[in-house]
């Protein structure tokens, strides 16, 4: 990474994507095929779900039941290389400083690189530096995992609260959630992210402060809402144990902010560092990962880690028609910019996947929640589909009504594991059967005539009818290991920047989070003091904060 934005990273005009010939085709081809029914599409191509599958790093992917032909999937893949996505899938892993607008690498492949690989920022191999922070993550975690770290009082450490939010906070959760099986069970853990104290409050009440250790984690160090957090937890540490020296048994910090870290008085030598490159949505495997570190231990985080390579490795060699992450990011365009799908459902029939949904919610819609090009132009074509999910079978019994036989049109990914971690008679059988029935029904519906067959009194008839024709994504791996979940990461994430690129749009910054941030600040000050004589907000918001002060508190 030079000081110099390279060539291929810079903010050329390009044209908007829907003004490319690749597009044009696209969208005329869709007037020939969007109105086949998948039943016709299997019917014209019986093999399909042996043919439209592929696989990777342990991940099997079916999207046979995505309504598209070999022709679109050419046209997809004709539109990706006119956007440039082999340069910029080259780009990304040299380096490049493909964040145009915080003109900064997105180089989280760096992360899990292994030991020999050479990968240069500024002329330097960052991966010595990687390894040497997860070698001192590893220490770290086997002195607290032993028992040879002790509270400041010689108590073993027995709990761990992570402090962060967003990627500070959702990646280590769900990783927390997912590893839960390979985690050590006489460890509690528990993710405060919460300005609202009652998160805090909830995560300690029942805890011992001299056995508790916080892990404060803040790429920027100066997130309001994890340092208010930060500073409750080191309040209520100190009025258990008394001296300020605790603060050094029961804080580490994670960060790439020196100075602040230790401005909040944690020293540096309780430091985990990483590097401006990384994107907080894809911090999890950084010294972010701490918590899932201290949780699976060293050895399992390296196997995370090795699954998110082989994903890395896969997306950087493979054919556009026979890899992962393109397929999954182009089925996805075709979906939002030419069936007009708004969401994507995503249904992992796996309960330690529960939070997973809500990873990916950072992950895909503060990625690719934007609306102007890499040089600023507004798009006219939408971006950032919804993302959305919860467990199978939950989900079953609440929204899937709507996905079956609602009017809007929701593509579903069902993620799934051929062996249980926690065999419980033919349980995992039928899990895994619901999935397989979803898909199924979802794609082929069930036709008037079939309903009417089975005796049906014909005013129930159109209520009884399933459509079908709602496409899905079946995404199966052996078993939710450590390496399966970081191929699975991996598989998200490039999928995220191969949609961004397609969309001409900086898939790794967040300015759409700025303004609510720099009002709530001026919002506080006006609320926390009673003595603000003039409210200079619109109505809505000046009443609102007067109803606010005066039953916050009351008789002022
Ligand atoms: O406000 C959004 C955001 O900047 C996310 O991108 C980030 O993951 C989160 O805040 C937390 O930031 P930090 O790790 O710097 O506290």
């Amino acid at each position: 990474m030079s000081a110099e934005p390279p060539p291929s990273a810079r903010c050329e005009k390009a044209p908007l994507p829907s003004a490319r010939p690749q597009w044009q085709a696209l969208q005329q081809h869709f007037g020939r095929i969007g109105g086949k029914h998948l039943r016709e599409l299997f019917a014209d191509e019986p093999a399909r779900g042996e043919q439209y599958v592929a696989e990777a790093a342990g991940l099997y992917l079916d999207y046979s039941k995505q309504r598209v032909t070999d022709e679109t999937l050419s046209l997809l893949r004709q539109l990706a290389v006119a956007c440039g996505l082999p340069a910029r899938i080259e780009a990304m892993f040299r380096g490049e400083r493909i964040n145009v607008t915080e003109h900064r690498a997105a180089l989280q492949a760096a992360l899990r690189a292994p030991t020999g690989e050479r990968i240069l920022v500024d002329g330097k191999d960052v991966v010595p530096e990687v390894h040497a922070v997860l070698d001192r993550m590893a220490a770290f975690c086997d002195r607290v995992r032993s028992g040879a770290w002790t509270g400041h009082s010689g108590k073993r450490i027995r709990n761990v609260i992570n402090i962060g939010i967003g990627g500070s906070d959702l990646g280590p959760v769900m990783a927390f959630e997912a590893l839960r099986h390979y985690s050590r069970r006489d460890l509690v853990f528990r993710f405060v992210s919460n300005v609202d104290g009652t998160d805090f409050a909830e995560a300690v009440r029942d805890l011992d402060a001299a056995e508790t250790l916080f892990v404060i984690c803040s790429k920027t160090f100066t997130t309001q809402e994890t340092l208010t957090n930060a500073h409750a937890a080191r309040d209520w540490c100190l009025r258990a144990l008394g001296e300020e020296q605790a603060v050094a048994k029961h804080f580490v910090a994670v960060s790439t902010n020196t100075a602040e870290v230790k401005k909040f008085g944690i020293a540096t030598d309780n430091m985990f560092g990483f590097w401006d490159w990384v994107g907080g949505r894809y911090s999890m495997d950084s010294a972010i990962g701490l918590s899932t570190m201290l949780a699976i231990g060293p050895e399992h985080f390296r196997a995370m880690l090795a699954g998110f390579h082989a994903m890395d490795e896969h997306f950087r060699g493979a054919p556009l028609e026979r890899n992962l992450p393109a397929l999954l990011g182009l089925l996805a365009i075709w979906n939002s910019n030419f069936l007009g799908a708004p969401t994507v459902a995503v249904l992992p029939y796996e309960q330690y996947l529960k939070r997973f949904p809500a990873y990916l919610q950072q992950l895909t819609m503060e990625s690719n929640g934007k609306h102007v090009t890499l040089d600023g132009a507004r798009v006219d074509y939408s971006t950032g589909p919804i993302y959305w999910g919860e467990p199978g079978t939950n989900g079953q019994h609440s929204f899937y009504q709507l996905i079956h036989q609602g009017t809007q049109l929701i593509p579903c990914d069902f993620i799934g594991f051929c062996q249980p971690l926690n065999p419980l008679g033919e349980q995992h059988d039928l899990l895994m059967a619901n999935l397989f029935a979803q898909g199924e029904a979802l794609a082929f519906g069930k036709t008037a005539g079939e309903v009417r067959a089975e005796d049906t009194p014909a005013a129930l008839v159109p209520h009884r009818s399933f459509e079908g024709n709602r496409p899905s994504n079946t995404i199966l791996a052996e078993q939710l290991t450590p390496h399966a979940l970081g191929a699975l990461v991996a598989l998200y994430e490039h999928s995220v920047f191969v949609q961004g690129v397609i969309w001409n749009i900086d898939s790794f910054d967040q300015w759409g989070v700025e303004l609510g941030k720099a009002l709530a600040k001026r919002a506080v000050a006006e609320i926390t003091s009673p003595d603000t004589p003039e409210l200079g907000h619109d109505s809505s918001t000046n009443a609102l904060i007067r109803r606010y002060r005066r039953l916050r508190q009351p008789g002022t």
